[in-house]
């Protein structure tokens, strides 16, 4: 059985490029840790972190997207079949498309072949294009990272303007946050609050102009730090 290292001490998993801690450093334990091992791990990890227990929410947050992305977001059978094939993936790449563009084209979020039919327009990068999200990012500070403007508010999973429809791939959710279980159902995420526990995902940005997510939206002019700040 692969021990449970200190989080201080060391005997951790492996190192993803670039010096980038990977899903098994975050969490202190060996890759190919058994179940037990990394469900021990993960809840060592989060009491300490909690915020409510003086943690930052950071380090929640990081320890939750390590777990998720060990676990296949709980799903233990299929975690085994992708430790055979290689393991956690060290890279998420994620595809975006700005809704305003769906708008204009006069295209559904159900259509599917949206992102084909993006490709085939040859629109700009802040409208349409790929990001890498780092281990411990929220989609939207990978967003960000690549000097895209995405729209936010709170940053806090509170007033959905940063809001995006996830198209393909797995984003769990995480435990609090402002949307219905029936958003969440339809593939509705907070940009802000998740990040992709799959290699590869699809998500449309800018979604919190659908008619559906009117009643949640707080006003962008009610948070300082706003984008963008003229709502
Ligand atoms: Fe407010 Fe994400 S920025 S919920």
């Amino acid at each position: 059985m692969a021990t449970v290292a200190g989080r201080d001490g060391v005997k951790c998993g492996t190192r993803q490029p670039g010096g980038v801690p990977s899903p098994y450093d975050v969490l202190g334990i060996e890759r190919g840790a058994d179940d037990d091992t990394v469900i021990a791990a993960y809840r060592a990890r989060i009491k300490k972190a909690h915020p409510d227990h003086d943690g930052s929410v950071a380090e929640f947050r990081r320890i939750q997207s390590a777990y998720e992305a060990i676990t296949e977001d709980g799903d233990w059978e299929r975690r085994q079949e992708r430790d055979d094939e290689g393991g956690v993936p060290t890279e998420f790449t994620v595809e975006y498309l700005d809704y305003a563009v769906l708008e204009d084209y006069g295209w559904g979020l159900d259509d599917e072949d949206l992102f084909a039919k993006a490709d085939s327009a040859n629109l700009g990068r802040d409208a349409h294009g790929r990001i890498v999200v780092e281990p411990g990012d929220t989609l939207l500070e990978a967003a960000e990272k690549s000097d895209l403007t995405w729209p936010f508010a709170c940053r806090g999973g509170a007033c959905s303007n940063c809001a995006v429809a996830l198209i393909e791939g797995k984003m769990p959710p995480p435990v609090s946050h402002v949307l219905t279980d029936e958003m969440v159902d339809m593939g509705i995420r907070l940009s802000c609050s998740v990040a992709p526990v799959t290699q590869d995902a699809k998500v449309v940005f800018n979604v919190k102009q659908l008619p559906m997510m009117q009643e949640l939206l707080l006003p962008a002019s009610r948070f300082g730090q706003a984008y963008p700040s003229d709502d």
